[in-house]
C-alpha cells in the first residue's frame, strides 16, 4: 500500500519523506500553510519524489483544464484535482487527451467514482472520514468501489482520503485500496502502541542488572 501525506506542512514532509509516496493537498490545506502558493507547492515537490496533488479551483470545463495547464507545468509529478462535478468530468477527459495526470476529488458514491474513471481520471479521492461524519459508512464506499473497478479492470487509482484516525489506515488496507492519504496526526499515530514503550522501557530496566565486561 502506498501512503501519501495529506499536507503542506514541509518540516513534516522532510521528517517522513522516506516512508512518504506521494502528497495531496487542497485549498483549506494549502491555506493553513500561509505560504505563496506556487513556492509551496515547488517546495514540496523538492521533498517527496511522487506524486504532489494540488487542486484546480476553476468551474467550467474550459477554465479547469486552462488552470490544470498551468498547474501541471509547475513539476512533473503535479497531479491536478479536480472536483467530481459534470464540468469537472469533461475537463478530465481533456486533460487525459493531453496527457495531464488527474485526481477526480470531493467522491462520496460509488457511481461519481464509476463516471471518474469512465472519463480518463488516474486517481479518484473518496473521502471516508466526511461520508463517517453524516452517518453513512466511508470503508464501506471503499469496499464498492474496489469491487466494481475490480469487475472491469479500471486502471484508476482509488486515493483513500478525509482519513480521521489509524483503524481507517488498517481497514483501507485490508480490503486493498492502493493509497491511502493521511494526515500528519494520524500519520505519526501510526508508529506507536502502548505495549511497544512498555516492552522498551522493561528491556531497559532489565539490561541495566546485566553486567557488560569491559574490552
Ligand atoms: C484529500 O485529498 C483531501 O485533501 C483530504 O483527505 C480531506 O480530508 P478532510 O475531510 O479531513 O478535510
Amino acid at each position: 500500500m502506498r501512503l501519501f501525506a495529506d499536507t503542506g506542512d514541509v518540516n513534516f514532509l522532510r521528517k517522513f519523506a522516506y516512508l512518504i509516496d506521494g502528497v495531496t493537498t487542497n485549498p483549506t490545506i494549502i491555506a493553513k500553510e500561509g505560504r505563496p502558493f506556487k513556492e509551496l507547492v515547488q517546495e514540496i515537490c523538492s521533498i517527496v519524489d511522487g506524486p504532489v496533488n494540488v487542486e484546480a479551483v476553476q468551474k467550467e470545463a474550459p477554465a479547469i483544464v486552462e488552470e490544470a495547464l498551468g498547474l501541471s507545468r509547475m513539476h512533473k509529478n503535479i497531479v491536478v484535482k479536480i472536483a467530481m462535478t459534470e464540468e469537472g468530468l469533461r475537463a478530465v477527459s481533456e486533460l487525459a487527451k493531453k496527457g495531464v495526470k488527474t485526481n477526480v476529488t470531493l467522491v462520496f458514491s460509488a457511481n461519481q467514482a464509476l463516471l471518474a474513471a469512465k472519463a480518463g481520471a488516474n486517481y479518484v479521492s473518496p473521502f471516508i472520514g466526511r461520508l463517517d461524519d453524516a452517518g453513512q459508512d466511508g470503508l464501506l464506499l471503499i469496499e464498492e468501489i474496489m469491487d466494481i473497478y475490480t469487475n472491469y479492470g479500471v486502471e484508476t487509482e482509488v486515493i483513500v482520503a478525509s482519513v480521521r484516525h489509524p483503524l481507517h489506515v488498517v481497514a483501507a488496507a485490508r480490503i486493498g485500496a492502493p493509497i491511502a492519504t493521511v494526515p500528519p496526526s494520524v500519520f505519526e499515530l501510526l508508529f506507536k502502541h502502548p505495549l511497544t514503550d512498555l516492552g522498551i522501557k522493561r528491556f531497559d530496566d532489565d539490561w541495566k542488572k546485566v553486567q557488560v565486561e569491559k574490552r
